[in-house]
């Protein structure tokens, strides 16, 4: 930086909560290596098979609900600089899992949606839920089985909160990617958007994306993240 910031948006994928414990997507060993994105992460699957896409986040919402799963380094990194940084701050997450808010992140926005959430399909209701839940399960507004599904984006659904995303990406100087493999649209394009004002765009990943940020930074979310935003408050 050339000087110091005063607006940031940070955006995350998975690769934040790799070394928590949770699997990213695209990795050779990924969840999509071994569930099929069209059968449990699209609005056709779950109508063609509504049983497999409820026991996939069930699995997934028990995970995150075990002892070993905790925030990283990373995710309290962006916590502290948030509480610490006096400019804006908006933090941006693609993943479903609830590790920055425990981190103890305030500003956050999922916009693909959240685990430990489900919501009515008549109402539109949302539920915090943290135990499995089914085909079978009563929705505690209508009270009838058969209407809930997980608050989750699937491909083909517009991701949620844009309004606020794009204006923020609008007025920041600083964009920060971490994480994420850029394949998503919208999120993909997010960097292009924050040069409308000129912001200074950067990526932390393990490897290489293939993005046009301006700076990029490799290594393991645990190191580069802490060492960087540490680095930003100087
Ligand atoms: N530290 C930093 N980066 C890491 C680490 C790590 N420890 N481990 C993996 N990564 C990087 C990978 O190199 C990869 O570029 O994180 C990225 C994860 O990419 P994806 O698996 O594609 O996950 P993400 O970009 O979050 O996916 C976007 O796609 O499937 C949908 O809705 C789903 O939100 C998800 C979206």
């Amino acid at each position: 930086m050339h000087t110091a910031p005063n607006s940031i948006v940070v955006l995350t994928g998975a690769g934040i909560s790799a070394e928590s414990g949770i699997e990213t997507f695209r990795a050779a060993d990924g969840l999509w290596a071994n569930h099929p994105v069209e059968e449990v992460a699209s609005p056709q699957g779950f109508k063609r098979n509504p049983q497999l896409v409820y026991e996939f986040y069930n699995q997934r919402r028990r995970q995150l609900m075990s002892e070993e799963i905790r925030p990283n380094p990373a995710h309290s990194a962006l916590a502290k600089f948030e509480h610490d940084f006096a400019g804006s701050f908006l933090l941006v997450t693609q993943n479903i899992d609830n590790l920055h808010e425990r981190a103890g992140s305030e500003n956050l926005l999922h916009m693909h949606g959240e685990l430990l959430k489900m919501r009515c399909q008549n109402s539109q209701m949302v539920f915090d839920i943290s135990e499995d839940f089914s085909f079978d399960t009563p929705c505690r507004c209508c009270h009838s089985p058969g209407n809930l599904r997980p608050h989750i984006v699937w491909f083909g659904e517009m991701p949620m909160h844009m309004n606020r995303i794009n204006e923020a990406l609008e007025r920041c100087d600083l964009f920060v990617a971490i994480g994420t493999s850029g394949n998503v649209y919208p999120a993909a394009g997010f960097y292009q958007t924050a040069r409308v004002n000129s912001a200074q765009t950067v990526e932390l990943n393990l490897d290489k994306t293939g993005s046009g940020f301006d700076q990029h930074i490799y290594g393991k979310a645990t190191e580069i993240v802490p060492a960087y935003f540490a680095k930003l408050l100087l």
